[in-house]
């Protein structure tokens, strides 16, 4: 495969043969094509994709910021029902599938991995529900977002570097911002309000870790404390 040319054929034969359809232990009402330990993914890919220049398959895992936030969709459906939904980071399209499964009127999931596409749209149909996709990066952009969900994303410092002022400014303009996180480096400490806590098992090979504490935030206030205050804050 070249980094440049990966078609939607190479790429779902490669998920297809380095996956399984199986279910994250704390959504078992949805089945995506994920690592496990037969295939080694993790491992084989990151020597392999490493030499044609791809980014580590986290398509390929249910990570635990996602798991914690689609348990809460599932669980709490008012949160998406009949709301435009976008799925930020999407990687498997778990928190995608979570969304259109409570009644969401349309999920668009989002995420630059040249595989996330395919992953995507072979878990949807494993799912049987319909979810748009886009591979552009959205960090800034405006859209008709009426809800923007985050699974797992505070893990890098440049990323949440972005991340904090493009949803401080969705926040602003009325787009509910929800995230899944279990604790990661570069979570905001501020502007969240806590909406669930789970216990959530995860791949100790990714995580050195069977369980991780998994907090389902909404974003409430501004985070930095130079964003600027709506009137008569
Ligand atoms: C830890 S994974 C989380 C995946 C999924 N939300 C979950 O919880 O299982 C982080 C994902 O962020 C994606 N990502 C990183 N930067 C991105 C960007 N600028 N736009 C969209 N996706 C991005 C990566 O490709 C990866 O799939």
């Amino acid at each position: 495969m070249n980094a440049r040319r990966i078609t939607p054929e190479d790429a779902e034969a490669f998920i297809l043969g380095n996956t399984s359809l199986m279910a994250p232990p704390h959504v078992p009402e949805i089945r995506l094509y994920l690592a496990d330990e037969v295939h080694d993914l993790w491992h084989k890919t990151e020597e392999e994709l490493q030499e044609i220049g791809l980014p580590p398959p986290f398509w390929a895992f249910a990570w635990a910021g996602g798991q914690g936030l689609a348990r809460c969709i599932l669980d709490h459906p008012k949160l998406v029902a009949g709301r435009h939904v976008l799925d930020f980071a999407s990687g498997s399209g778990l928190v995608a599938i979570a969304a259109a499964m409570a009644g969401a009127q349309s999920v668009m999931a989002a995420d630059t991995d040249p595989f996330c596409e395919t992953a995507v749209r072979l878990n949807a149909a494993a799912n049987q529900v319909e979810i748009g996709f886009t591979a552009a990066n959205l960090i800034g952009k405006k859209g008709d977002w009426d809800v923007l969900l985050a699974g797992d994303v505070f893990y890098d410092k440049v990323l949440a570097g972005h991340l904090v002022p493009w949803f401080e400014e969705l926040h602003r303009k009325g787009v509910t911002i929800l995230i899944g996180d279990p604790g990661r480096s570069y979570l905001p400490n501020s502007g969240l309000e806590r909406l669930a806590v789970y216990e959530v098992p995860v791949t100790r090979l990714l995580e050195d870790s069977e369980v991780k504490r998994t907090t389902v935030w909404r974003l409430a206030r501004p985070i930095s404390p130079t964003a600027p205050q709506p009137c008569g804050a």
